[in-house]
């Protein structure tokens, strides 16, 4: 009987389905103490030439991308090999060539150039990726993070603005004693710090660390995969982050074609990986191997990623509101700069555990077309509706006006005062889950009319074992339930199957 209960009743309803699927933000704003951490910063350097240095370290950037370039552009079927298994075993854990030798030094020049220019879109860029983490995994609270390569911070900031009172120990690696200062000194001020520890290389970590210790809920690498210049070192390195994640990985990168070839090298090799072990377990205890499927990917599904060698790219974007800095710095072409940025981005997160095979959000809910909406309408809805008509496609669609105004002028006051009251925000009454039921919308979808389309990265199968990248139609006269949350759709949301 009861099963009986549970096939007929839907899982969501339509409001529910609408929050659970949202996960863009469409203006974020650098909260108040990160751009006066920054500010204090910038002044106490009194470095001139600002402007300069921002420009030499954005053509810096670029060079890196010319170097990502020479790599392969696709993942290559070694990936999905061992792409190691030509390295003599004993070297497979160190890393050969030494940080710097191609990429990029980050010295005091470079720091003070990041910290004005880039740390507030990267941050919002992360703070972007956690809140989804945060949504779809709502009882997940990292006490114990590792940051890959963790620059000035960033990683720092947005952690402690998700989770406002969940971290314990970060434990950071970053080769730069230049960006290490930096990120000191932006947290000076900061009330109930965790305990915070820096190592140059993740081999100096695992070195002053024992290996039970390694362990950390969640392990970040944000920007950093694409500064490693060889694939096998990025592959080192991630095998390494992925040994030392009890809980969560994120790896975030530049969302250009290149960030997303990395992402997508990572996202294969650690489920090659996986999928590997999980064969090896069933061998030595003979159990069925789907049960022992280790992971959980915040992609719609595990198989290949179905914009490989389509001429796409899977990326992201996150608007912010310029800070200060960001204004004073940035070259402007001669005409005034707006407002705003939007940092695009890349990015996969995993979970250790199975990925949930639940019924999928749409399963058993029935939508009524909208000639059956109106038949069931009363004399008096029709007459407010008569009066509806006269309201354009548009209207009814909440301000999304991008905010463009700033206040950070006004409120980036010089006291470093911190009100430690990091607001949590209501906590979302549901969440996707990493079922194979939720696709990713990629790209804006396109009104047409009474019609919108949606370039959306979907599972075909419950399993979540294999993708299809696919544009889907909706319709107001076929389903003007799904109509209403595709008009609020945004890139980067969820569409339920
Ligand atoms: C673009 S910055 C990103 C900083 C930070 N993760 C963020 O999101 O703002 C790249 C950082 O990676 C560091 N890095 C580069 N190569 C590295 C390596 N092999 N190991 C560890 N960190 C590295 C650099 O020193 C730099 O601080």
């Amino acid at each position: 009987m009861a099963s009986i209960v549970s096939e007929t009743v839907p899982k969501f309803t339509a409001e529910a389905l609408k929050s659970a699927a949202k996960q863009s933000e469409r203006c974020h704003i650098v909260p108040i103490r990160l751009r006066r951490a920054i500010k204090k910063y910038l002044r106490e350097q009194e470095e001139p030439h600002m402007k300069r240095k921002v420009l030499r370290l954005s053509e810096s950037f670029s060079q890196i991308k010319e170097v990502n370039l020479m790599l392969p552009t696709s993942t290559s079927k070694e990936l999905f090999e061992d792409p190691l298994k030509s390295v003599d075993c004993s070297q497979r854990w160190k890393i050969k060539s030494a940080y710097g030798d191609v990429g990029l030094k980050y010295r005091d020049d470079e720091t003070l150039a990041y910290v004005a220019s880039r740390m507030p879109a990267v941050y919002s860029a992360l703070y972007r990726v956690l809140s989804e983490v945060r949504r779809r995994l709502p009882g997940f609270s990292p006490a114990k993070v590792l940051d890959f390569g963790a620059g000035t911070g960033s990683a720092f900031w947005a952690v402690r603005e998700v989770w406002p009172r969940s971290l314990s120990r970060i434990n950071l690696v970053e080769p730069s004693q230049s960006m290490q200062r930096a990120g000191q000194s932006l947290i000076k001020g900061l009330k109930s710090l965790p305990l915070i520890q820096s190592y140059g290389s993740i081999q100096a970590l695992s070195q002053d660390v024992k290996k039970s210790d390694r362990q950390h809920d969640l392990v970040i690498a944000s920007y950093v995969l694409g500064e490693i210049p060889s694939l096998k070192d990025r592959i080192t390195v991630v095998r390494q982050l992925w040994e030392q994640t009890g809980d969560v990985l994120v790896l975030v990168e530049p969302g250009t074609p290149q960030g997303s070839n990395i992402i997508s090298q990572m996202r294969s090799h650690i489920l090659w990986m996986e999928k590997r072990r999980s064969r090896k377990l069933e061998g030595v205890s003979g159990k069925d191997s789907k049960a022992l499927t280790t992971l959980k990917n915040g992609c719609p599904h595990d198989g290949r990623c179905p914009l490989d060698n389509t001429g796409k790219y899977c990326h992201f974007v996150q608007r912010l509101q310029r800070t200060s800095s960001q204004r004073a710095y940035k070259r402007s072409k001669g005409e005034p700069l707006r407002g705003f940025e939007d940092e695009k981005f890349c990015f996969i997160a995993f979970r250790r555990g199975e990925r949930p095979r639940e019924p999928w959000p749409l399963d058993n809910m029935k939508f009524e077309t909208l000639k059956e909406q109106h038949a069931r309408r009363n004399p008096e809805d029709l007459e407010i509706d008569y009066e509806d008509q006269f309201i354009s496609e548009d209207e009814d669609i909440e301000d999304e006006v991008d905010h463009v105004t700033y206040d950070s002028d006004a409120t980036e006051t010089d006291a470093v005062t911190e009100n430690d009251d990091w607001e949590e925000e209501g906590e979302e009454r549901t969440h996707a889950d990493l079922g194979g039921g939720w696709g990713r919308i990629i790209y804006s979808p396109l009104r047409r009319g009474k019609r919108i389309e949606m370039d959306v990265c979907r599972s075909i199968n419950q399993e979540g074992s294999e993708g299809s990248f696919e544009r889907i139609v909706i319709t107001k006269s076929k389903n003007p339930t799904l109509h209403h949350q595709a008009r609020r759709s945004l890139w980067g949301d969820l569409w339920p199957f």
